[in-house]
């Protein structure tokens, strides 16, 4: 079997992390096609060198834009791609615009489309995202869900059953094969920060971002924080901070984005985390580290479920109240079933059981 695997994005890049040695081991031939949506080293390249993931067989260099622009302009790249290569599956990961473009591009040349991460909902069509996922699921042929819950939202969206596959969540897998790797490494010692003395943020939704008065509010409860916190900051993030009151002078220390693998120690080690990122808010639970996420409803809703997440609205009071029910919360909670280290060998056993293309759409 002969696939290409599409990734743009940061989020992207982690989960086909541990996809790619299950697939060489199951006999799939996979190969990398990297749209370019993420593109400074410290979004995409160190990834690749984090998780050792094989160097991609294509670079598009989309680059940023418009939802329209970036999403319309991968989707011209794919389709070229795709019809030289005639994949038997193109596999795409996630709910970014890089997910989307690849969907449609192979769907409307009759390409089966298989989407790891299928069925996640957040119900709030404003999110970009949930117009990725929504659509990209439509256009699959095969769906392999993170969750259970994830199974009953395609069947209510009258996705047939047969094609839908409960693999677990690849993050999860990622986040268990690399804490070994990192039993010893001390980030936060680099930043003048201590094990368990400090608060790690990130934001970067436009939610968040795009309306002034939010990141302000946001930005007051970091600076209220009883905690320091540490802030490594996303590049669409970074020209707004100053405006919203932080300017680095304070007990909210920023820094450029980090690997990986310095991420996941910050997280094992953070007293709490507040952040409106998917990809956080399920390693926070991996870790065992509490966590508050800033925005109005979640797609991950089951991270609230096991007691390891909680939600805020963008305002200083009610963030300041969330952290302080982290703080003071238990770092124990159930893990959520499938969210193991066999989720990428379920992904490889899904993909041998035979991809049903859509109908109408076989060759
Ligand atoms: C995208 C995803 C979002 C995901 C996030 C992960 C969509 C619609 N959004 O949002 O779901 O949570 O990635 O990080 O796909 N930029 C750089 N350097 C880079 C990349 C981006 O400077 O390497 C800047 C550019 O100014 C760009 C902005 O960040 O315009 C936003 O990048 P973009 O990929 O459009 O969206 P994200 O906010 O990163
Ligand atoms: N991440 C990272 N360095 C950072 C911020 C995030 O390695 O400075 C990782 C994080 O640990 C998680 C992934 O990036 O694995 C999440 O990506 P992001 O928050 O950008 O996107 P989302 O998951 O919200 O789509």
């Amino acid at each position: 079997m002969r696939i290409i695997v599409v990734v743009g994005a940061r989020p992207n890049f982690i989960k086909v992390g541990p996809l790619m040695p299950a697939l060489a081991a199951a006999g799939i031939e996979a190969r990398i096609a990297h749209t370019g949506q993420h593109y400074d080293a410290t979004m995409s390249d160190v990834f690749f060198s984090d998780l050792e993931i094989p160097k991609p067989d294509w670079f598009l260099g989309v680059g940023s834009g418009t939802h329209a622009v970036q999403t319309g302009t991968a989707m011209m790249k794919l389709e070229e791609l795709l019809s030289a290569e005639r994949p038997d599956a193109l596999l795409v990961v996630g709910d970014v615009n890089s997910t989307l473009a690849g969907a449609l591009a192979a769907a409307k040349i009759g390409i089966p489309v298989v989407h790891l991460e299928a069925g996640l909902r957040s119900g709030d069509m404003s999110m970009p995202e949930e117009v990725n996922r929504l659509v990209t699921d439509q256009l699959s042929s095969m769906l392999l869900t993170p969750v259970r819950e994830a199974d009953a939202n395609l069947v209510a969206e009258g996705i047939d059953a047969n094609r839908i596959h409960f693999v677990g969540n690849i993050m999860a897998e990622s986040v268990l094969r690399n804490l070994e790797r990192i039993r010893s490494r001390d980030v936060c010692a680099a930043y003048g920060l201590s094990c368990g003395g400090y608060v790690l943020a990130t934001i970067h939704r436009p939610e968040n971002t795009d309306h002034p008065e939010r990141l302000r509010e946001i930005a007051a409860a970091l600076l209220a924080a009883p905690l320091p916190v540490l802030f490594p900051v996303h590049p669409r993030t970074r020209p707004l901070l100053a405006s919203a009151g932080i300017d680095g002078a304070s007990n909210v220390r920023l820094s450029d984005p980090v690997g990986y693998l310095d991420m996941l120690a910050l997280q094992r080690d953070a007293a709490a985390i507040v952040t409106d990122s998917g990809g956080i808010q399920e390693e926070a639970c991996m870790v065992g580290t509490p966590c508050v996420t800033v925005r109005r409803n979640t797609e991950r809703a089951i991270t609230i479920a096991v007691g390891a997440n909680r939600l805020s609205a963008a305002d200083a009071i009610e963030i300041g109240r969330g952290l302080g029910e982290a703080l003071a919360s238990e770092r124990v909670w159930e893990r959520p079933e499938r969210w193991d280290e066999k989720v990428s060998s379920r992904v490889a056993q899904a993909l041998l059981s035979g991809v049903i293309p859509l109908a109408g759409c076989a060759e």
